[in-house]
């Protein structure tokens, strides 16, 4: 044991008599524990190992949350790297439309898609944005997520766009579940703009706008086909990164245009699709650290072929995924994520609880160690009612998660 005797007031939490106890190791591997314990003290995980000598230590009736995980598997909490989910309106025709074959670029070219959200968010008030997001995380709490990012890019001005973040900063202050800010005022041209004129408004008025109030970590850039340039998007990440936001980016979702060198170029934090990468793309953003993030759900929504996660794996890369839950990938499921992760990217359920725990919390720049539930690391636990981690992507379609604890706290129990 290390450090000052643990007291009662300093036990936040003890999980004990799990079938299984999961970590994440330093080379992406994982650790399992058999009839296994997690103490937590001051919200951080103190100890995990065999129940016996874990409860001796940290008896559980000593602990604010003492959390009885028999027959059951723990692993770390969920992060979300990559969402939309803050908005508002209603989609779901557009999901028949693409059934009956129409692409997501005709809807978005009828002014549907983006543009039909943003005016759904322009035309809701504050209070109806906020409840809209308040009731997404805590489906998403319930599905084990306790990190999740969140975009703007619903408002496409100024004031919408600040009042998003506004919202989602309210939404973090109030809810269980970690929100990440990213600033996304590049998400689409609006109605009746030139492209070039609007990346101009989105240098020259949004992101110092967004910057004077300190709301966004990133900023996040639709590098894509019929939407902004390379150029643009260069433009565009580069200024946000001179008013202290970092960078990641859209790049190659729909079409291959250059997203992939841009985000190795400029180092940004992850790049995020590339259903359309190519080999020297993988490269590249391999060499440049840039964590791959991975949508399965988005290919799924979309009846596209899947991100070649094979490739970046075996480029050694720290692939990530996410459910990009937003109105044309209605999904708040990191499960759901992580059984496409398997079965359609041919991930093993290692590589997809790794990608949505230790390596979508680096494509966050999350303190180290989130997402492995090491020692000193915070404690953001999901307790999956099964007795192995497996069942996460094999029991698809099925919420496998019943207790989540954030920084030890039980948040939510099914
Ligand atoms: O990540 N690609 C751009 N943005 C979203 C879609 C947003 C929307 O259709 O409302 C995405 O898939
Ligand atoms: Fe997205």
């Amino acid at each position: 044991m290390s450090g000052s005797e643990p007291n009662e007031n300093d036990l936040t939490a003890v999980v004990h008599d799990a079938a299984q106890v999961v970590t994440v190791e330093e080379d992406g591997s994982l650790g399992i524990y058999e009839d296994a314990a997690i103490a937590v003290i001051d919200g951080d995980v103190t100890r995990v190992g065999a129940t016996g000598p874990v409860t001796r230590e940290f008896p559980p009736e000593n602990a604010t949350h003492a959390v009885d995980a028999s027959g059951k598997a723990v692993v770390p909490g969920f992060v979300d790297p990559h969402t939309h989910a803050l908005f508002a309106g209603d989609r779901s025709d557009e999901f028949e439309a693409k059934l009956r074959g129409k692409t997501y670029q005709e809807i978005l070219a009828d002014g549907g898609g983006i543009l039909r959200t943003v005016q759904a968010v322009r035309e809701a008030s504050d209070e109806e944005l906020l409840a809209n997001l308040l009731s997404d995380l805590d489906m998403m709490l319930a599905h084990g997520t306790t990190t999740v990012e969140v975009k703007s890019g619903y408002g496409l001005d100024t004031k919408t766009e600040l009042r998003m973040l506004d919202v989602i900063s309210r939404a973090d202050d109030r809810h269980a579940v970690d929100v990440v800010p990213t600033f996304m005022g590049a998400h689409a041209i609006p109605e009746g703009r030139d492209a070039d004129e609007y990346a101009d408004e989105v240098v020259e008025e949004q992101i110092p706008a967004v910057a004077e109030q300190g709301i966004a970590e990133f900023c996040d850039v639709f590098c894509e086909e019929g939407v902004f340039t390379v150029p643009q998007s260069r433009s565009v990440l580069k200024t946000g990164e001179e008013y202290g936001l970092t960078p990641k980016v859209h790049a190659e979702e729909l079409a291959h245009i250059g997203g992939s060198q841009l985000a190795a170029d400029l180092g940004a934090t992850s790049a995020d699709h590339l259903l359309h990468a190519t080999e020297e793309d993988i490269a590249a953003l391999t060499d440049a650290g840039v964590v791959p993030v991975l949508l399965p759900g988005t290919a799924f929504g979309l009846g596209a072929e899947f991100a070649d996660a094979r490739a970046f794996l075996d480029a050694g890369a720290p692939v990530a995924i996410a459910t990009d839950f937003n109105p044309n990938c209605h999904s708040q499921s990191m499960g759901f994520a992580s059984s496409l992760a398997c079965v359609e990217m041919g991930m093993t359920p290692v590589e997809a609880l790794v990608a949505g725990t230790k390596h979508a919390a680096m494509a966050l720049d999350l303190e180290a160690g989130t997402g492995t539930l090491q020692p000193g690391s915070p404690a953001d636990i999901a307790v999956i009612d099964a007795p192995n981690y497996v069942h996460v992507p094999y029991n698809f379609g099925v919420n496998t998660v019943e207790t989540v604890l954030k920084n030890g706290e039980v948040v939510h129990h099914e």
